[in-house]
């Protein structure tokens, strides 16, 4: 191996370095808070826009979850960061008419459009909850709580995750899914592409949540999701803490 190789592999390892500390740094809620109000019109139609042979991952990664957490007709559910509603329609159809969806987010204009979804379906037993999830107070309870691609967004992510696991009932699911640095070794590149993503799409996808999931729960699962770009997790609440 030549010198010019050795120096560009040490460029590219400084690089990569620095991608992954600023992708942690410049996650600001102000500069979230622009971004998804800029998005928030059109944020749903991301799903059938991010696709690849014929496949949508970000289609696939809700369906994992929602499989993964085996919601039942009558359940309670809490979906928090969730955006412009892109999962009420996988929950609805699994709880039905019976059940209850409280769903939170930060930002007033994803909110807006999720109200719309709500609308054009006519469901009567969806609330929507503007707070900041690191601080939600959206009710206790829950037969289910869930998050997806928000716990690479949300500032403050573990506190967030706390207060869904206070609202979260004994022996109820807890069900997470996002993009992630996969540690399968093909997928090892992905995830240099998504530190470089990180920067644009304003998230963290060095956080790796559902080591805080799999240290808390039981019959935790972990499913790998579109050659590991994505994954699904769920775990359930012990009976007695
Ligand atoms: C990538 S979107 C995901 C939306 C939705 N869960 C989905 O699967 O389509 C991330 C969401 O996190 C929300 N968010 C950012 N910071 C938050 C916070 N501190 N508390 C609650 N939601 C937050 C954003 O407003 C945005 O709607």
């Amino acid at each position: 191996m030549n010198r010019q190789f050795w120096l560009g592999l040490l460029g590219g390892l400084a690089l990569a370095s620095v991608l992954r500390q600023t992708s942690k740094t410049s996650l600001t809620q102000s500069r979230l808070d622009a971004y998804y109000k800029r998005r928030a019109e059109n944020y749903n139609d991301t799903d059938l826009q991010v696709g690849l042979l014929g496949r949508y991952p970000r289609i696939e990664m809700r369906e994992a979850v929602m499989n993964l957490a085996d919601l039942k007709p009558g359940d309670k559910v809490l979906d928090f960061a969730c955006g412009a509603g892109a999962n009420f329609p996988y929950i609805m159809q699994r709880i039905g008419p019976t059940g209850k969806l409280v769903a939170v987010d930060y930002s007033p204009e994803m909110l807006a459009t999720a109200q719309r979804v709500i609308n054009q379906h006519g469901w009567t037993n969806v609330e929507l909850v503007q707070s900041d999830a690191a601080t939600m107070q959206p009710g206790t309870d829950f037969d289910v709580v869930l998050c997806t691609l928000g716990l690479i967004v949300i500032p403050r992510h573990e506190q967030a995750m706390q207060q869904a696991w206070d609202a979260l009932k004994p022996g109820g699911t807890y069900a997470i899914a996002d993009i992630c640095e996969s540690d399968l070794w093909y997928a090892r590149p992905i995830g240099w592409l998504l530190n470089i993503l990180d920067l644009f799409i304003i998230t963290d996808s060095t956080r790796r949540p559902w080591e805080w999931l799999a240290a808390r729960t039981e019959n935790y699962r972990r499913v790998e999701v579109f050659f590991g770009f994505f994954y699904a997790a769920v775990g359930k609440k012990p009976l007695v803490e």
